[in-house]
């Protein structure tokens, strides 16, 4: 199934290749927890699933969508909306003013808003991009041939979503929560190092890359992560702990030489078939469990005495 919205760092052309990942940890249930525009969750073949993501806008477009009633009343209101710069505009203002959301709104009107910023903002960056269509295909205006024929599909994507558990939670809540399931695997799609800023909510930062880390590297859930390479990233997610899979994507908002860009994909697996689980170095010795030496205690201060984190995996500790 096509992704409903355009997204920045979305996942659709490499989706299937990742669902092959998530379907050999051997889980019988998907948590995406940074859900995006569900480009994986909509292909990866999952009955039981959930999708999460911070974004409450998002989180309203897909609850909308679900609600059969609300569904109709979404579309009535996006078919009669025109593609006009005037009307995007009047959305960006309000929308910029209200710290990049539409809460503002009631909530069909707020999903329309939604739907509608994606498919028309530059690049797929509907933070702060602005109204775009192309003239160079000859068949007609891209942008508006894809609005169209994507609400066509409102109705089979919106039953897809009456069928999914969808979450508005932070990711250390979400990951605390579902990664205690050995029946479940995580996705982990998070903004990429560098590129935090892109999104609605644009606090993801540096702790967060290093806590997610500390997390996933001790829940008993499978876990399916994608990154780009980065020193950063190397060093919370060794190759002897991960698995690391690498496959090229095409970039719809990069070019190089007039061509969309090619980059490399990190694919990072724990758990299930042929795959070694974390499993702490005391616990594969049969060793009682050794409190942390003073030196290697939270990477950041403060981070375990107000979450439920897990102690730090040794080779976390010498991050600074
Ligand atoms: C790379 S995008 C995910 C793309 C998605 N996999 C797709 O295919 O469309 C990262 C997502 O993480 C969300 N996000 C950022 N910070 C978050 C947080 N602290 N907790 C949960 N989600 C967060 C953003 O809103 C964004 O949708």
């Amino acid at each position: 199934m096509i992704s409903l919205i355009p997204y920045i760092g979305g996942k659709h052309r490499i989706a299937k290749q990742i669902a092959l990942h998530l379907h050999a940890t051997g889980a019988d249930t998907l948590v995406d927890v940074f859900g995006g525009s569900a480009a994986v969750l909509l292909n990866s073949g999952f009955k039981k699933r959930v999708y999460n993501d911070i974004s409450g806008d998002l989180v309203c477009l897909f609850r909308t969508l679900a609600d059969p009633t609300l569904r109709v009343q979404l579309f009535r209101r996006l078919r009669w909306m025109p593609p006009s710069r005037q009307i995007y505009d009047e959305f960006s203002r309000d929308y910029l003013k209200n710290c990049f959301s539409f809460s503002y709104l009631p909530k069909v009107e707020r999903a329309a808003a939604t739907f509608y910023r994606h498919h028309y903002c530059f690049g797929g960056k509907s933070r702060c991009g602005g109204f775009q269509v192309s003239l160079g295909d000859r068949q007609g205006i891209k942008e508006i041939t894809r609005y169209r024929n994507t609400l066509r599909r409102l109705s089979s994507v919106g039953d897809f979503f009456s069928n999914t558990l969808i979450e508005h939670l932070n990711f250390q809540q979400c990951v605390s929560m579902y990664g205690k399931k050995v029946n479940c695997v995580l996705f982990i799609d998070p903004p990429y190092v560098g590129t935090e800023g892109y999104y609605s909510y644009s606090g993801f930062c540096r702790a967060d890359h290093i806590f997610l880390a500390h997390q996933l590297a001790d829940c008993p859930a499978s876990v399916v992560c994608t990154y780009y390479d980065n020193p950063l990233i190397r060093d919370l997610y060794p190759e002897n702990l991960w698995r690391w899979e690498r496959i090229v994507a095409t970039k719809n908002s990069q070019f190089r030489n007039g061509n969309k860009a090619k980059m490399l994909e990190c694919i990072l697996i724990k758990g299930g078939i042929g795959c070694n689980r974390l499993v702490p170095e005391h616990k594969q010795r049969d060793d009682p469990p050794q409190p942390n030496p003073p030196s290697s205690g939270p990477i950041l201060p403060g981070l375990r005495s107000s979450w439920h984190c897990p102690a730090a995996p040794r080779h976390l500790s010498r991050l600074g």
